[in-house]
């Protein structure tokens, strides 16, 4: 029998040839899900899918997220319900981490000060104190996760000469050859130059970063974020880097996104991207691919290929 799926509409530019059998629905992403019923759902990270979203598509088996974070999915609600949730790790791997190391260098390099001096024709000509930035070589990032974006950004890092140190529940051998010490939140934000997170956001890791952890932060070092906006309490962002405390800020999430705080945006030593961590035309094809893959695997009575995984433990549905 036919199989019905409700889509994104914004993917579908990205997918090649659809799977046999199914019936795709292009649902603009902001748009509610229709009703009359559906085996699964595609969702972008921007629609929030809880129990009422899952008891408005009669028949839904599983949701595929097109997206590594599922925060925007309610796991509970799916696994009460015996909904199967997808996610779509890896292949945003690499782009990710790239992003995130652009970051680095755009605000330790101070690049944006550097494009707007020579798009607003000031540049005077090459002078030895201006717009000094810091080093990557010889400092110290700290990276907050030890999961595969992490460590795809602890590699890269190291690659400039930086050393690494790095948080996570417990120790990860894939970190030994890139000479990287495990350690604890509070020793890492001591220690770091630079620190980078890459953690999901869910309960315990809701504002991780605030004004005592700010506090405990190396005075001079970097903030980057390209994991989500909810881990960071940019209140205390923005006052630790108006205290100068900090030196700086790369963000490609934010608090409540797309709306972004006007303080945020307009802070001088903050450098913002619109959430363009695995914004490439390989990468994007590759997500939104897996998410049909997903949906298959599932529909078929398969195992998922990539089930939301919490605390290293598939998520019950
Ligand atoms: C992007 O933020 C993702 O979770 O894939």
């Amino acid at each position: 029998m036919t199989k019905r799926i409700f889509a994104p509409a914004e993917i579908e530019s990205l997918i090649e040839s659809l799977p046999e059998g199914m019936e795709v629905s292009w649902i603009p992403a902001h748009d509610p899900l229709p009703g009359g019923g559906a085996d699964a759902v595609i969702s972008l990270l921007t629609r929030k899918i809880g129990g009422a979203e899952m008891d408005s598509v009669r028949g839904l088996r599983v949701v595929a997220n097109v997206a590594t974070g599922f925060d925007n999915i309610d796991l509970q609600a799916a696994a009460d319900r015996g909904v199967v949730v997808t996610s779509t790790p890896d292949v945003l791997t690499e782009s990710t981490a790239d992003l995130t190391l652009a970051l680095i260098l755009a605000v330790m390099r101070r690049l944006p000060e550097g494009i707007s001096l020579v798009q607003r024709g000031q540049w005077e000509g090459w002078h030895p104190t201006q717009l000094l930035g810091r080093s990557l070589t010889g400092a110290t990032l700290g990276v907050l996760g030890g999961g595969r974006i992490g460590l795809a950004v602890a590699r890269r890092a190291r690659g400039f000469g930086m050393n690494i140190v790095y948080t996570a529940r417990s120790s990860k051998s894939e970190f030994d050859e890139l000479g990287a010490s495990f350690m604890g939140l509070n020793d890492l934000l001591a220690v770091s130059d630079c620190v980078t997170i890459h953690t999901p956001l869910n309960a315990s890791t809701a504002n991780l970063i605030s004004t005592e952890q700010f506090a405990a932060m190396k005075p001079g070092a970097f903030l980057i974020n390209t994991a989500r906006g909810g881990i960071v309490d940019e209140k205390a962002l923005l006052t630790a880097l108006d205290q100068g405390r900090l030196a700086g800020a790369g963000l490609d999430v934010f608090d409540g996104e797309p709306a972004i705080n006007p303080a945020v945006l307009a802070h001088p030593k903050i450098v913002s991207l619109p959430h363009i961590g695995s914004a490439t035309v390989e990468t994007r094809r590759s997500m939104a691919e897996l998410a049909f893959m997903n949906v298959v695997a599932v529909l078929d009575g398969q195992p998922p290929i990539t089930p939301v995984v919490v605390d290293g433990r598939v998520a019950p549905s």
